[in-house]
Order: structure tokens, then sequence, then C-alpha cells
């Protein structure tokens, strides 16, 4: 007598189970979008975050397949809940022409947030049409930004063709980037794959990135990030910076891991760079290893005098404090001469540069490398043989 009630007990679980599941989980399609890509899904899209969003208990939004029209879509806490979900199958699409918004898709002041899939196709072709053509442009949408937020995930996510920067992630804590793919073509303007900012506990691991502009680019205030696993390519690199462009006063950069990454075509590989002008502020404690170049124009750059146009720099000097940086592991091929350029600031000479087993290559001269303000030590393979 015992089984048949074990078997109803299981039964009666599983429907309950079900049954929560059902009222927690919030299909966009229930709230009216259509998989069209033509009907605006923005209000449906809104709805269904702002019940999951309500939800005392953990929620899931689930986008089904098809392409869904969004123009426009702030995803605002505190929310009810820290575990939110949100399984994308299909594509978010961008207005196809630009306007003045800066922003597409928005998280803002949540915690706790698990997005998994989806495309998010930001059509910038039309804006950088209107740049190319050196017209008035507006300023140019962000495809996706995550602000004043905590414990993000984002797994398998592709984005494509953003007007601007694709991802920015602002003013956050514990934001993980996994399994990404951004593409856009390599003369796209400004089209920056990550763009870190006044943000900690950033990881983004097994990503692929074709851009226009930066791979990933961090900028003031980034701290205790990991980029692991990353292929990058065409594009400008991965960068710190620029600093000091702005304000007087600005938050450092610290503890930053770059690993594992293969440049390919790129303008830059691994690359820290701050503007010729007197500011404040430090880059302190930062690893690249385990790097491959391939082809690349400047493997590896500290540029203290970045001064684009000449406006408002010449003659000045750079105030960011570089110091800890180390260099490990590199290899392969620079399709320049100069490989390897640690140009720092006069005024502020970087300290404690490490320099271990460079290899790279420039055709079938000798690669070198260019040092100024620039102090600490070199070991291991050194190709071109070290300046420091
Ligand atoms: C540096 O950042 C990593 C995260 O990337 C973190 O695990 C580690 O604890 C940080 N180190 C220090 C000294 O804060
Ligand atoms: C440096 O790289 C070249 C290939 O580009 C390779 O043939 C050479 O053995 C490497 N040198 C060392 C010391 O690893």
């Amino acid at each position: 007598m015992a089984q048949p009630f074990a078997v109803l007990h299981a039964l009666l679980l599983t429907l309950l189970c079900l049954s929560t599941m059902a009222m927690a989980a919030y299909n966009v399609q229930d709230f009216g979008a259509k998989p069209d890509g033509r009907t605006d899904a923005a209000k449906p899209f809104l709805a269904a975050w702002a019940a999951a969003c309500g939800s005392s208990k953990a929620a899931t939004i689930i986008v089904p397949a098809g392409r869904f029209l969004v123009s426009q879509a702030l995803f605002k806490g505190p929310c009810k809940n820290k575990a939110l979900r949100m399984f994308i199958q299909g594509t978010l699409l961008a207005p196809s022409g630009y306007s003045d918004a800066t922003l597409w898709i928005t998280f803002k002041y949540v915690e706790g947030l698990s997005v998994y899939g989806g495309t998010l196709d930001g059509r910038g072709q039309a804006f950088w049409a209107c740049k190319k053509a050196g017209r008035s442009c507006p300023f140019g949408a962000t495809s996706l930004t995550i602000g004043q937020s905590k414990n993000v995930l984002l797994s398998g996510m592709t984005m494509i063709n953003s007007e601007v920067f694709q991802m920015s992630i602002f003013a956050s804590n514990g934001v993980t980037v996994k399994g990404a793919k951004i593409i856009a073509p390599g003369d796209s303007p400004n089209t920056d794959g990550i763009h870190v900012q006044m943000s900690s506990f950033v990881t983004i691991t097994g990503s692929s990135m074709t851009t226009g502009d930066d791979c990933i680019s961090m900028g003031a205030g980034t701290t205790d990030v990991r980029i692991e696993k990353i292929y990058c390519g065409p594009g400008h690199g991965i960068s710190i910076g620029s600093l000091g462009g702005t304000t007087k006063e600005e938050p450092g950069v610290q503890n930053i891991t770059v690993r594992s990454v293969v440049f390919s075509g790129t303008q830059n590989g691994v690359r820290i760079k701050t503007w010729g002008r007197p500011t404040n502020g430090f880059v302190k404690g930062v690893n690249f290893e385990n790097i491959v170049m391939r082809d690349v124009q400047n493997p590896v750059v500290i540029d203290q005098n970045y001064c684009p146009g000449n406006k408002n720099c010449p003659g000045q000097s750079s105030g960011i404090k570089i110091s800890q940086v180390k260099f490990a592991n590199v290899r392969g091929s620079s399709a320049t001469q100069v490989a390897v350029k640690l140009d720092c600031s006069p005024s502020n000479p970087c300290s404690g540069i490490q320099l271990r087993d460079i290899n790279l290559s420039y055709q079938k001269k000798q690669s070198l490398s260019y040092c100024k303000n620039a102090k600490g030590s070199s070991s291991g393979v050194m190709n071109p043989p070290s300046c420091l």
C-alpha cells in the first residue's frame, strides 16, 4: 500500500512545482509582445519585468523565439526578489533608424539577475553612415547597460551592430559575462565591445569580440577584474583608459587580470592609455599574461601622451601614476617594428613594470621595444630586446 501513496505524493509534488513555476514565470508574449519584428514590444517587455520584479519569490521572464522590436527599455529595480532570471531564445531588435537616445536596453538598480541566451541587434548601420558621412549626428545609443547593479550574470548572449558601445557596465559590483559573442564590422566607429567603469568584481570569460573599437575597455574606478579566454579581432584590443580626460580627481584602476587572450589583426593588443594632462589618478596591479598576438599593429602599449586633435594637452604631462604592471608570456607577431612601447609620463614615471617571456616577431626583421620614463625589470625570453 505504501507504493501507490508514494507515487501519488510524487505526482502531487510535481504538480505543485509546475504550478509555482508557472506562477513565477512571465512570458512576454502573454503580455502582448509579438515576434513579428515590427510591432513595438517595449511595453509588454516592461510589463513582464514589472510582474517579475514585483514578485516576492524567484521569478523568470521568458522571451520565446522570434524577432521582437523593442524601441527602448529601462528594466529598473530594486526588485522584491534577488533571483530574477531571464531566458531569451529570440532576438531583440532596435529601431532601424537612430534618435537622440543614448541607451537602448538598460538594467538599473537590480540585484541578483541572470540572463541566459538572447541576441541583441542594435541595428547601428544608419547611425554609422551618419558618422562616416561627417554629418552632425546624435551621441548614439549603447545597446546594453548594466548600471548601479549587483550580482548580475549574462550567459551566452550575442550582441551585434550597436550604434556605439555594445555593452556598458557602470557603477556595478559583481557582474559576470560568460560566452558572449560580440559582432560589429571592423570599420564601424566607436562600437566598443564591453566598457567597464566605476565597477568592481567584474568577470568576462569565454567570449569572442569583433568590433570597430576596443574589444574591452576599462575606465576610471574599475577594480578587481578578471578577463580570461577571449578572442579579439578585428578591433582596437583590450585597454585600460583613456584615463585623465575629464575630471581633475579620478578614482584609480586596480587589480586587473587579463589572461589567455588571442588578438588577431587588431590595432592594439594590451594597452594602458592616459591623457597627457595633469589630472590625479592611478593604475596599479595589472597582469597581462598568456597572450597571443597575430599580426597586431601595437601589441604592448603604455601611452601616457594621449592627446587627440592636439587640443588642451600639448606640452603637458599625465598625472596618472602607473605601477606594478606585468606583461608575461606574450608571443606571436607584430605588424609594426616597435612591438613593445612603454611611453610614460615625464612627471610621473611608470614604476614596477615587469616584462617576462616576450616573443614578438616582426616580418624578417628584429622587432624593437621603446621605453620612456619607465622603470622596472625584464626576465626570460626577450624578443624584442628589453628597453627597461
Ligand atoms: C583581485 O580581483 C580578483 C577578482 O578578479 C579577486 O578574486 C581578488 O580577491 C582581488 N585581489 C585583491 C587583493 O583584492
Ligand atoms: C619565438 O617565436 C618564434 C616563432 O615566432 C619561435 O620560432 C622561437 O623558437 C621562439 N623563441 C623562443 C626562445 O621561444
